[in-house]
């Protein structure tokens, strides 16, 4: 039986696309890819997106993994799961396999993965869904391996911060101001080398940390 907000992401999953090429003016290619080139991914690795979605950062993986190697999706919602899917089968991509499964319960044995990505979903996970999810995270990833996290920088004018706190008001997770504000140290005490890095646009930020 589906969550609350697995039946609220099932539901998004209907317009999510087309939001994102609204909001982003076609930039999100883009961003995911420069994502992707901040893994250290190399041919024949496995890696891991994290709340995958409609899927739209696994082709970036898949390109650096290349035939030999393998890219899992992630996500809870069997909705977004679909729309990914159907990305998928379309490109012909054959080195990406979804998964439906929760951040926090990862069906994988550790150290599996090369590297695992997040993009706009961390600050969605719930307080301490978000703290199992990072435990996941550094069980999952071999030491040396990267967490590489793609979020929204908080919007510096007022008007569109305010819009911004809605957004996250409505994903039901105005918690995660919290953790926007203590974000170095929250990343620092579960990784080494931490960088942060806004990408060209000013409007997001990449956050990675290697696996101890
Ligand atoms: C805003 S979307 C981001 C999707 C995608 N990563 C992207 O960049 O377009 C957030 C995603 O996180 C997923 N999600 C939220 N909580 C989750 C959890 N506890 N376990 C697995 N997936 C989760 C949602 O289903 C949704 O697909």
């Amino acid at each position: 039986m589906s969550s609350l907000r697995q039946s609220y992401y099932n539901l998004f999953s209907k317009v999510y696309d087309r939001i994102i090429e609204l909001h982003s003016h076609d930039l999100q290619g883009r961003l995911r890819s420069a994502l992707a080139d901040r893994t250290g991914l190399k041919d024949g690795d496995i890696a891991l997106d994290l709340c995958t979605g409609t899927g739209s950062v696994p082709p970036f993986l898949a390109e650096k993994v290349g035939g030999d190697g393998l890219v899992i999706g992630l996500d809870f919602s069997s909705g977004m799961l679909r729309k990914a899917a159907k990305k998928i089968r379309e490109r012909e991509l054959k080195n990406i396999v979804l998964i439906q499964a929760e951040a926090q319960h990862l069906p994988f044995k550790d150290g599996a993965f090369s590297a695992v990505t997040c993009s706009h979903a961390f600050y969605e996970l719930k307080g301490d869904v978000r703290e199992k999810a990072i435990v996941e995270i550094k069980r999952v990833c071999r030491a040396g391996g990267r967490f590489c996290m793609m979020e929204h920088e908080v919007p510096r004018k007022k008007f569109i911060k305010f819009l911004f706190y809605i957004r996250m008001l409505v994903a039901g997770n105005l918690g995660s101001r919290a953790l926007l504000k203590q974000e170095e140290s929250f990343f620092k005490s579960h990784f080494s080398v931490v960088k942060r890095e806004i990408l060209p646009g000013g409007n997001t930020k990449v956050i990675s940390g290697l696996i101890k």
